[in-house]
């Protein structure tokens, strides 16, 4: 049903399904609330724990995912709303002034704060998003925290500080903890599926060459080693590089990673056997993932999820979007637009008129935390409007 009034007009009563967005300006608005309840989780300057979403619930990395949430929103509704707020975090996150996502001290921030490849991948996504949007060679802003660089240099830094992990052992694949005592011997499917995204994001920036030939060579190693499947689109989690054995844990956020990245990569050399690759790995991720039309991460039918895993499918939806938005494929475009916006439909009934948010987006699943909840949701209804006209 078409909306008559600015959501705003409701925003004091409940939801309900006969209001749900349907047209991009619906979904605009109700992004726009959504987003802006999930400030309020947000630490600005100067707390101690400025620069992210409450961590008692949120994990480091996940901070760096909602932050590229509000890039897609930034791009898809032209709108500065939290330019501010949002370039703040990621100076601050990238240490101010040393412009590094892994600061000064790179084996402090590794072991005792924790940030793994994959994890400054998420946020250095963010910071290409950021460099799409305002020019990659404009300065970090300079707001009450002073950055140290433009856009694309820390995603460059950043590229190089992951890709000094890429090693021969098992053929390929870049180590996932840069922390010698944490899983050593591990290249979790992430990690590479991160960098090939950020790598041909940043190629499509700047047309350095050695970019686009390691992500070419990575992905292709993704497929050699086993972990990604072309012919029957499966995904699995990574490879130990203790006898080349993929694990074959199934989550959402792989599947989006790796079909954004494909997008990216389609971007970044016009060769359509990426897009072509896409259609059997959206297959199975669709009837894994939403057998339903309604994305659902595995682990949350006996409620085992962890606070890691209970945001993946918040990815998984933004990248079906920047598939969406690449391919002319009318029936990948079709399949997609039913399951993002079924899902954003679920997602949004489970808030209350303050837009406090339950997660419960099937009669499967388990409530989550308003803040989590906010964050699923968000996600889900920035990638409607990516979606919709
Ligand atoms: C800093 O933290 C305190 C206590 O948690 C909170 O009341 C205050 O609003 C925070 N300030 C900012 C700027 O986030
Ligand atoms: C700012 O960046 C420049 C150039 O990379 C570097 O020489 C300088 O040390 C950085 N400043 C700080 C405070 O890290
Ligand atoms: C960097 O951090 C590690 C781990 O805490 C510490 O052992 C080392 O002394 C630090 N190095 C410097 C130069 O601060
Ligand atoms: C191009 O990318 C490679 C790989 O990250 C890097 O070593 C090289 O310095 C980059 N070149 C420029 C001009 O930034
Ligand atoms: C890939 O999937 C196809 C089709 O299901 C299967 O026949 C093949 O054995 C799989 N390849 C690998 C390396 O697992
Ligand atoms: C396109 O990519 C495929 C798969 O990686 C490769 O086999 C093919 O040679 C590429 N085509 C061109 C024109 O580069
Ligand atoms: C719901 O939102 C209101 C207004 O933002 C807030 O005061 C309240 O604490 C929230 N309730 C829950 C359960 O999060």
């Amino acid at each position: 049903m078409k909306l008559s009034f600015p959501l705003s007009v409701f925003s004091l009563l409940p939801l309900n399904l006969a209001r749900q967005p349907t047209s991009k300006t619906d979904y605009t608005q109700a992004s726009t609330e959504v987003l802006s309840k999930l400030m309020e989780y947000y630490h600005a300057s100067p707390n101690v724990t400025a620069g992210l979403f409450d961590q008692s619930i949120s994990p480091w990395w996940e901070s760096g995912s909602i932050f590229e949430t509000y890039m897609d929103y930034a791009k898809y509704a032209a709108s500065n709303q939290f330019a501010v707020q949002v370039g703040e975090a990621l100076v601050i996150n990238s240490y101010d002034q040393a412009h590094d996502f892994f600061g000064t001290n790179h084996s402090y921030v590794s072991l005792v704060v924790g940030r793994w490849n994959d994890d400054v991948e998420w946020y250095a996504q963010a910071v290409a998003a950021g460099g799409e949007l305002y020019g990659p060679e404009s300065f970090m802003p300079g707001l009450s925290r002073r950055g140290n660089g433009t856009w694309i240099s820390l995603v460059q830094r950043t590229i190089e500080e992951v890709y000094s992990y890429h090693t021969s052992d098992c053929g390929g694949g870049i180590y996932w903890s840069t922390d010698p005592s944490q899983y050593p011997t591990y290249k979790s499917g992430i990690t590479q599926l991160g960098f090939i995204s950020l790598a041909s994001r940043a190629y499509l920036m700047t047309r350095n060459e050695t970019l686009l030939a390691i992500t070419e060579e990575l992905f292709n190693w993704v497929v050699s080693s086993g972990m990604v499947n072309l012919t029957s689109g499966w995904v699995g989690d990574g490879v130990d590089t203790t006898g080349c054995a993929v694990h074959t844990d199934q989550w959402s956020y792989s599947y989006g990673q790796l079909l954004g990245g494909l997008s990216f990569l389609y971007r970044a050399t016009g060769n359509t056997s990426y897009l072509e690759y896409t259609k059997p790995i959206l297959a199975t991720a669709i009837s894994t993932f939403a057998p339903d039309g309604i994305a659902t991460e595995l682990c949350e039918a006996d409620g085992s999820c962890n606070q890691d895993q209970q945001g993946f499918k918040a990815i998984f939806l933004r990248q079906l979007a920047y598939l969406y938005r690449t391919t002319e494929d009318t029936a990948v475009k079709d399949s997609i637009a039913a399951v993002v916006t079924q899902s954003a439909t679920a997602a949004l009934a489970t808030c209350d008129g303050y837009w406090n948010c339950t997660g419960g987006w099937t009669a499967k699943t388990v409530d989550y935390p308003a803040f989590r909840s906010t964050h699923l949701v968000a996600a889900a209804l920035v990638a409607a409007e990516g979606i919709s006209r």
